[in-house]
């Protein structure tokens, strides 16, 4: 899934993930909601190209609604990896190629912070194992250790504590992202909201969480649908259009339907591009990746 050139430089492929499902237990002391959630990466990637060199760390990203510098979650990685390696004059240019749409819950951000975590700990010659690359990781962002591990995984905690799992073994998605961006922290923040009002604190108290076997569904959509009801519709589409099955993937905006065969999955792509609400948003196929990507 890379390759270093002549030149030392890095060029990797992150991919996205789909929340197949995601079960909200309660609010923590520390603010976050306490998750279970069950992810699997998919075969839509961002190109994340690494130069080491010089002493600072520059992020350059090729669209505009994604920042560069260090508001952007790479920076953020680049910089706690340095911190916890303790050498402080490491320095990079890391590039994003973005195709991974930005504000869609398919934790584009996240990938990239992950691959560039296993780059830099290879041009840097860190020698860290991946157990403290997961640990940096963790403290970047709560779905960043999944990307160092994967293809899929039941993740627990913040998101943070993953356990791989089996992936998928066939299956196509239809990923339909209207255009409306959703901050994960705003809609975070509507459910904190309510789950404040309704008293679910987590105590964690009865043992460890489990999801059934194919358990699907997204506590989530409960606090967006209601807010941006186009989504809820575009899942009604992607039924029509024959998904087994069509959810939102994290805290949105990015509804996706899963089928049996490519062909499926293409025709409804087709249809739902050219309906009224459809021909508005960007649609993506992809199929659920076997193999974790960065080793
Ligand atoms: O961990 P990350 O930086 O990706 O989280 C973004 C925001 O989403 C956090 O600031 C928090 O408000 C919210 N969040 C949460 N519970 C989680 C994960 C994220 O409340 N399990």
């Amino acid at each position: 899934m890379s390759g270093k050139d002549v030149s030392g430089h890095v060029v990797l492929k992150t991919p996205a993930k789909l929340n197949l499902c995601l079960r909200i237990l309660g609010l923590r002391a520390d603010g976050y909601h306490e998750l279970i959630t069950w992810m699997q990466q998919i075969s839509l990637y961002d190109e994340v190209r690494i130069e080491p060199g010089g002493k600072r760390i520059l992020v350059y990203a090729d669209r505009d609604d994604v920042p560069g510098g260090r508001e952007n979650i790479v920076h953020r990685a680049a910089r706690a990896l340095r911190e916890a390696s303790g050498r402080k004059g490491l320095g990079a240019r890391i590039y994003l190629k973005k195709n991974i749409p930005a504000g869609g819950g398919l934790g584009g951000g996240s990938g990239n912070a992950a691959g560039a975590l296993w780059a830099l700990n290879r041009v840097w010659s860190l020698g860290m194992r991946k157990a403290e690359l997961c640990d940096v990781a963790a403290r970047v962002g709560s779905d960043v250790p999944f990307f160092l591990r994967g293809p899929a995984a039941v993740c627990r905690g913040r998101g943070e504590r993953v356990e791989a799992k089996e992936a998928l073994k066939s299956g196509w998605f239809l990923l339909v992202k209207p255009p409306v961006a959703l901050s994960t922290q705003e809609v975070y923040g509507w459910s904190r909201q309510k789950l404040g009002r309704e008293g679910q604190d987590y105590e964690g108290k009865n043992g460890p969480a489990r999801l059934g076997r194919y358990e699907y569904g997204n506590d989530l959509e409960e606090i967006v649908f209601p807010r941006f009801p186009e989504l809820e519709s575009l899942c009604g589409m992607l039924v029509r259009h024959g998904a087994a099955r069509a959810m939102m993937s994290g805290s949105g905006s990015t509804v996706f339907g899963i089928f049996r065969r490519k062909g499926e999955a293409e025709r409804a792509a087709i249809r739902i591009r050219k309906s009224e609400k459809g021909k508005k948003c960007e649609c993506f196929l992809a199929a659920p990746l076997q193999e974790m990507c960065f080793q």
